[in-house]
């Protein structure tokens, strides 16, 4: 596949990602799993991730089928251990999960994370050996100020600023525009040339950067407003690799529905 001359590897992973946010009790979350692993077929080239909430990860550690699923936290905090009461280590979470969702827009806008937090808790992740999924996204502000490109790469440079050259095949991006993330007061779901132009200005970054094999590479997830008549279009803009998902990924049907779509069209 060729986009602005930059060659997209046929061969790399599909990711589907269910982004639980503080949803289900541990309960819930363990009979949610439950479901998903009677209906889930382990697929090559698919990885499908899961991320409840932080005190669900060590039940679930114990029920889930890695073949089938991997686990991911929603948070970290970058330094290993000490005074931070109410926090979780990457270096705590290992064993638990293969992925953290850093940089998340809710932790960005509601928690107040600097970019500063960001790049040290993706930096970590990769201390660690955990895959850092490192979200990044305008908000409509500054997507009507045309600053949508400015903020795509200052958060692409910052995030990423302490991966060595080495380490960046360890990283997923995931791109979310604030404005179309559910929950968002006046969110609307993004249409595919909008993520396009977007996915272009990241991809560009990439491989002015590091060049262009990492670029093509370095695995890129859209996720605001996913659902099963919308998944579709966002898996077959050139550049996606998979999705981030909020809303959907709490309904057993729907999240299936999306797994399903990504094989058909991905694999
Ligand atoms: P949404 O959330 O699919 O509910 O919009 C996506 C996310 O915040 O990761």
């Amino acid at each position: 596949m060729v986009l602005l001359g930059l060659c997209y590897n046929t061969i790399m992973r599909t990711y589907i990602v269910g982004n639980w946010k503080m949803n289900f009790t541990i309960g819930e979350s363990s009979i949610y799993l439950h479901k998903l692993l009677k209906r889930i077929k382990p697929a090559r080239g698919l990885q499908i991730v899961i991320a409840p909430s932080s005190i669900a990860l060590q039940p679930l550690s114990l029920q889930i089928d890695r073949k089938k699923l991997k686990l991911a936290a929603q948070n970290c905090n970058a330094k290993d251990y000490g005074a931070y009461t109410g926090e979780t280590s990457v270096t705590q979470l290992r064993g638990l999960v293969n992925y953290i969702i850093v940089g998340h827009s809710e932790r960005r806008h509601v928690f107040n994370e600097t970019d500063n937090m960001i790049r040290e808790k993706v930096a970590a992740c990769i201390r660690n050996n955990i895959t850092p999924i490192l979200c990044i996204g305008e908000t409509e502000s500054q997507r009507s100020f045309g600053e949508t490109k400015d903020v795509l790469r200052d958060q692409l440079i910052s995030g990423l600023a302490d991966v060595s050259r080495e380490d960046l095949d360890k990283v997923i991006i995931a791109y979310e525009p604030v404005w179309a993330i559910s929950g968002v007061k006046g969110a609307h779901p993004a249409v595919p040339d909008d993520i396009a132009e977007s996915v272009k200005i990241i991809r560009e970054h990439l491989s002015d950067t590091y060049g262009k094999e990492i670029a093509e590479k370095m695995p890129l997830l859209y996720g605001g407003s996913v659902n099963p008549s919308n998944a579709g279009a966002y898996l077959t803009i050139p550049g996606i690799d998979g999705l981030l998902i909020g809303g959907a990924s709490l309904i057993a049907d729907q999240f299936i529905d999306i797994i399903e779509l990504a094989k058909k069209i991905k694999l």
